[in-house]
């Protein structure tokens, strides 16, 4: 039975992997950690969760060993628009933390999942289709922490021999746990409005098209990759992957399909759509599909149907 332990855990990917993870592997045998002060009744409360720093070192070696951890999914970042406000910090979490991550799966034998992300590319990147293995050469702090960590988890398995693994995340859209400051935030937020008050503004402008992914797509894409038979694995680290490339009116023609009167404007916001801009737009994910079988289920109109009913929900119920 594999002993797990989810870094990062509180976040929007976090709170939704570690359900899943102890659905799988058991409540006990999935260990929650995170910064976080109000970690909630789903992760603090049903298993095992630590509140801990990656960049401690010891504490998080501490907590792999008397947990005889086995796989580590290292989550704690901080998000593409934040981590232009927080330069410093972003580089602390994103590489310090992954470092640290890393040393302690090269010494106790962990094998390692890290998310990168569509920021690791850059203004320069082929746009369309972008390839798996191309020009990365982005100009934010959070890209430049992506393209170090990409190199960094290969350097540990062809060095080392550890067993890391990771995807290329496009915006990941869901409603349990709010998104953490990124670029692609708006694509979540429009949902919670569209039920607030029919009516969104956007920061990004028309046209920018961008990939995108609900939820249970991404909790499916890490688990099965860190499930794949390894031997069958060429890329190991960065595989892109993706489930939609969409730009702000398709999704509000999407929810239109449910809430036809849906009202959508355009505010651009000028940090968020310079990175969006220098993002790909649409993501070849075919190394993915080829080596290990990679393939969404949700598309745009399922989505929409499930994250209208899900945040109406929320809601009714004064979750929100
Ligand atoms: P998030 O911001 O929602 O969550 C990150 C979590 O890390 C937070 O709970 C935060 O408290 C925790 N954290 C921050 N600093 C920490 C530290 N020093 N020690 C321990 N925990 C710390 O982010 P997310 O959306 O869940 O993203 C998870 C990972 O997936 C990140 O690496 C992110 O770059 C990547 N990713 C996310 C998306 C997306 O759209 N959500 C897209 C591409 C890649
Ligand atoms: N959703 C993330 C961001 O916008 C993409 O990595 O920062």
């Amino acid at each position: 039975m594999k002993k797990i332990l989810v870094l990062g855990a509180c976040g929007q990917i976090g709170s939704e992997l570690v359900v899943e993870l102890r659905k799988r592997y058991g409540n006990n045998n999935v260990i929650a950690s995170d910064l976080c002060e109000d970690a909630d009744e789903k992760i603090a409360g049903e298993g095992p969760f630590y509140k801990a720093d990656v960049t401690d070192v010891q504490r998080i070696a501490e907590i792999v060993r008397e947990n005889k951890i086995d796989t580590i999914y290292n989550l704690a970042a901080i998000l593409s628009a934040v981590a232009e406000q927080k330069p410093h910090a972003a580089w602390n979490v994103g590489i310090n933390g992954l470092y640290n991550v890393l040393e302690i799966a090269r010494e106790q034998n962990c094998s390692v999942f890290f998310p990168s992300s569509i920021g690791a590319f850059g203004p320069t990147t082929p746009p369309d289709s972008t390839p798996q293995d191309t020009i990365q050469r982005p100009q934010t702090m959070y890209g430049v922490t992506k393209v170090t960590g990409e190199l960094l988890s290969d350097y540990y398995h062809k060095r080392f021999g550890v067993d890391t693994r990771g995807v290329r995340f496009p915006g990941i859209i869901s409603n349990v746990t709010l998104p953490g400051g990124g670029t692609t935030d708006y694509a979540v937020e429009i949902y919670y409005e569209a039920v607030k008050s029919n009516a969104y503004t956007s920061p990004l402008k028309k046209g920018t098209f961008l990939d995108m992914m609900y939820m249970p797509d991404a909790i499916k894409a890490a688990i099965e990759l860190m499930e794949a038979d390894s031997s069958k694995l060429k890329h190991r680290n960065c595989f892109n992957v993706t489930a939609m490339s969409i730009d702000p009116e398709a999704i509000a023609s999407s929810i239109r399909k449910f809430s036809p009167d849906f009202e959508l404007n355009y505010d651009p916001e000028e940090v968020k759509q310079e990175i969006a801009d220098s993002w790909p737009n649409s993501l070849d994910d075919s190394a993915a599909r080829e080596e290990w079988g990679w393939k969404p289920d949700f598309k745009l109109d399922d989505m929409t149907e499930d994250m209208l009913k899900a945040v109406k929900k929320k809601y009714e119920k004064n979750l929100i």
